[in-house]
């Protein structure tokens, strides 16, 4: 199935502008069950559920404006970026999906995390899309309507639409209308998720090829699914428990599980730098020497700390660099 059969299915065809400018705003999200690997690469349908956190006002903001032009203007973190690029070209095609041809738009993007630092900026950028869309056209969708139609920008963005834990179902549905987030009622105000940037370095391979390429090839992959399984009960085991090292142990080993379906591909791929596997040993120490932090990591060479409010300033002596973010602030604070 394509596509424009699912944006039509959910959009009823309503492609005319009410409205000459929108915005949306959406988190960035960090899985601590991975999506790797898909039932059907056009929709991004998973193979898996998958599960994570939204760091809240830590994101993309997009700006829609009706212009009249030829062709649409791009701005990306205040800098425009030629229509030609990837980047360009894939936000293009998305947009195409929703608007009579010959409507151009200018797009202001800006994004709190750096692009392609492993850091889901495209899950947040799609997410905020989405909700500018249905803001620009007055759809009214449902979050759940949104979050299907995030997916169809980038599969983890459909996680973006909602801040705290979120959970995204894999469905059974060869249109995917079952394959959405379902955001989680826990709330876990001493967590912190500590942003540890070391390389901004382009990814030497895209996730949606790394995906692929480990499915067709890596022999690991075939326990991808159990190994899934059994990370999604340890950590709704360990969240009402709020079993910390439960948790962390869970999450850690599914990032690693996850990196060694993809090493284990041919040829192989290592999002590793040597400074990743250095924090890694830096981080088992740390838990040798006592405090509970953990880390995951994405498509990417930079890694994600957690751990808990009274590790915080430990954390913080050893990786002096770390942007420290707390998923669930307290309200008036
Ligand atoms: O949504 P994509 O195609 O950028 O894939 C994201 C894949 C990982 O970040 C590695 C895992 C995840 O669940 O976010």
């Amino acid at each position: 199935m394509l596509k424009t059969e699912v944006v039509n299915q959910i959009i009823q065809n309503k492609k005319n502008l009410v409205n000459t400018s929108a915005s949306g705003f959406a988190p960035v999200n960090i899985a601590l069950c991975k999506y790797w690997g898909k039932r059907d690469t056009e929709l991004n349908l998973p193979l898996t559920d998958s599960f994570s956190i939204a760091l809240p006002n830590y994101g993309t903001k997009t700006t829609l404006s009706v212009i009249d032009a030829e062709q649409d203007e791009i701005y990306l973190n205040a800098k425009q970026v030629s229509n030609t690029t990837s980047f360009a070209e894939r936000l293009i095609n998305y947009l195409n999906l929703f608007r009579e041809p010959g409507s151009a738009l200018r797009i202001i993007t800006t994004n709190d995390a750096p692009v392609s630092a492993g850091l889901a900026s495209s899950a947040s950028g799609f997410a905020a899309l989405v909700k500018a869309l249905n803001e620009l056209y007055a759809w009214q969708l449902s979050a759940t309507q949104l979050s299907i139609l995030a997916r169809l920008g980038s599969g983890s963005a459909c996680r973006s639409l909602w801040d705290g834990f979120v959970t995204w179902q894999r469905g059974e549905a060869a249109d995917g209308m079952d394959s959405y987030a379902i955001p989680q009622p826990q709330t876990w105000p001493e967590l912190r998720v500590g942003l540890l940037v070391f390389s901004a370095a382009e990814k030497p391979i895209s996730s949606r090829q790394a995906m692929q390429q480990t499915m067709q090839t890596s022999f690991l992959y075939k326990d991808w699914p159990e190994q899934v399984a059994y990370t999604m009960q340890e950590l709704q085991q360990a969240l009402p428990a709020k079993d910390f090292n439960k948790f962390g142990d869970a999450l850690e080993n599914n990032a690693l599980a996850m990196h060694a379906t993809a090493i284990a591909a041919r040829p192989g791929i290592m999002y590793h730098q040597p400074k990743t596997i250095e924090y890694m040993h830096k981080i088992w120490q740390l838990r040798r020497d006592g405090v509970q932090v953990y880390f995951t990591q994405d498509a990417g060479p930079n890694l994600k700390l957690l751990f808990l409010d009274d590790s915080q300033e430990i954390v913080l002596r050893h990786f002096p660099e770390m942007k420290v973010i707390q998923p669930f602030p307290k309200p008036f604070q």
